[in-house]
């Protein structure tokens, strides 16, 4: 079959996610809200998909791993003591003339090289921007900034229905502080010893400078975070276990390809202040590469600061020998929406069929499609619509299914191929005559002719 790989760009992916149900723009009725998105039926069928495959490698199949999940708002000293409070903020500057704002780094980076910003202090990049004078993006200015400064990310509102006793709280930045905060709490209530680790899926919140790039960087995410806690002197041979582990996961269990995934070590200067090391798995998005998934080693910096903010005792003792310590800390952090992306742009294809004709096609993995099967009639007379429609009730108590009943079946199969559905079972008049039905494969688009009575058996094997 002649087959070209064409360029799928995000404007592509956005069209497919927009047509197909997948992702709309978030109230978009009342003209929007910028940079929010809605996941239609497919797409959180996909997204249900990969918090469970996560939940299953991370927390079921690990006898050292256990979920939590904690509050969205947490008591505000809780980001004192991470640092949140004071370090969490970008920089930015404002373009005194059409207003435009934008991320310091992020602009430098873009007119000086990738990575010009790594390391630079707020005062260094104003130093840059001053000498080169470069136009605002929008409205070609010159030298017409503001001066650089911080902008804290964390969105604040207020906690309590009285104006006299509410107070600010926040909006949790992520999920990983929850973890922590919990740590005593798991660790004597759920018999476990180090190492171990807890696992946590929830929303955070970023008032991005920059939100962009579709689902990419949203001020409204999910997170998929664990917290690997580990005797102090172990974290190395830990972090390296759980990067590989991460790999592991994103190609042999979602399939993404191996090729548009690579790790980047972050160099001495671009450590976060809590970090000793840490590692990105970048995923080759529509537009480059960027971080898909941030696995860092943070010491134990968090539950020391907890331990000194809250004024308890969050030390481990090691039964076996009485070693008392505040353990080290491994953390796989993910964005659930970031790994939406690369699944649907590494599943993305048009392909040019034999005939001359072009489709685009989803290949996602059978455990990460939304719709396994998706049932036919040829027609919907003679008894083949009741027949097909038995045949689908019965698949839908093991698979998510679709029955589909309009339009000529070739676009029928594909509006399933843009949906990414695995497989498709058409019923004709010869089932009537000998109980048979035709599967048709999505990617070779090869069709056989099985027993109605063997489908169960033929799925169970294909899709798990
Ligand atoms: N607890 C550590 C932590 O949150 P991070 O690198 O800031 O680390 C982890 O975030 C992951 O969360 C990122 O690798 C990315 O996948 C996702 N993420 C972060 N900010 C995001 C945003 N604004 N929109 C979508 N995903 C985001």
């Amino acid at each position: 079959m002649a087959k070209e790989k064409e360029d799928s760009s995000l404007k592509q992916i956005i069209a497919v996610c927009k047509r197909r149900g997948f992702v709309y723009p978030g109230s978009e009725i009342y003209g929007g809200l910028s940079n929010t998105f809605d996941y239609g039926p497919y797409g959180i069928e996909v997204l249900n998909n990969l918090k469970r495959l996560w939940w299953e490698y991370f927390v079921h199949r690990r006898e050292d791993v256990v979920g939590i999940d904690s509050s969205l708002m947490l008591n505000p000293t809780v980001w004192q003591a991470s640092g949140h409070v004071s370090n969490f903020s970008d920089p930015l500057i404002d373009c005194k003339s059409c207003k435009t704002r934008l991320r310091v780094d992020q602009f430098l980076d873009e007119k000086m090289g990738a990575n010009f910003s790594v390391g630079k202090s707020l005062a260094e990049m104003q130093e840059a921007l001053h000498k080169e004078k470069f136009p605002c993006p929008n409205c070609g200015s010159l030298d017409s900034f503001t001066e650089a400064r911080q902008f804290n990310l964390m969105f604040k509102t207020s906690y309590g229905a009285s104006e006299k006793e509410s107070f600010d709280v926040y909006l949790r930045p992520e999920t990983a502080q929850g973890i922590f905060i919990n740590f005593k709490n798991v660790y004597t209530t759920c018999r476990q010893k180090i190492p171990f680790g807890i696992a946590q899926i929830g929303k955070s919140f970023r008032n991005e400078i920059m939100a962009r790039q579709f689902v990419f960087r949203t001020r409204e995410f999910e997170q998929m975070e664990m917290e690997f806690f580990c005797e102090p002197g172990t974290q190395k041979e830990w972090f390296k276990t759980w990067v590989d582990y991460c790999m592991m996961w994103l190609t042999d269990i979602l399939g993404i390809q191996k090729n548009n995934l690579k790790l980047r070590d972050h160099a001495k200067e671009e450590l976060s202040f809590y970090s000793e090391a840490t590692s990105d798995i970048e995923y080759k998005f529509p537009f480059g590469w960027g971080e898909l998934w941030g696995i860092a080693s943070r010491t134990d910096y968090d539950l020391s600061q907890h331990e000194k903010f809250s004024g308890q005792d969050l030390k481990y003792i090691d039964q076996t020998n009485n070693k008392k310590y505040i353990p080290y800390v491994i953390e796989p952090a993910l964005g659930l929406n970031r790994l939406f992306l690369a699944i649907i742009s590494d599943a993305y294809e048009e392909e040019k069929l034999e005939d001359g004709e072009m489709r685009t096609v989803l290949r996602f993995a059978p455990r990460v499609a939304p719709i396994k099967i998706a049932v036919f009639p040829l027609m919907k007379k003679d008894g083949l619509g009741e027949k097909a429609k038995e045949i689908y009730h019965n698949l839908m108590q093991h698979w998510n299914a679709e029955y589909d009943e309009g339009g000529a079946i070739g676009k029928r199969y594909r509006r399933q191929d843009e949906i990414g559905t695995p497989f498709c079972v058409t019923v004709d008049y010869d089932t009537l005559q000998d109980n048979t039905v035709t599967i048709r494969e999505r990617d070779s688009m090869k069709q056989e002719r099985i027993f109605i009575s063997q489908l169960k058996t033929y799925f169970m094997d294909k899709i798990v």
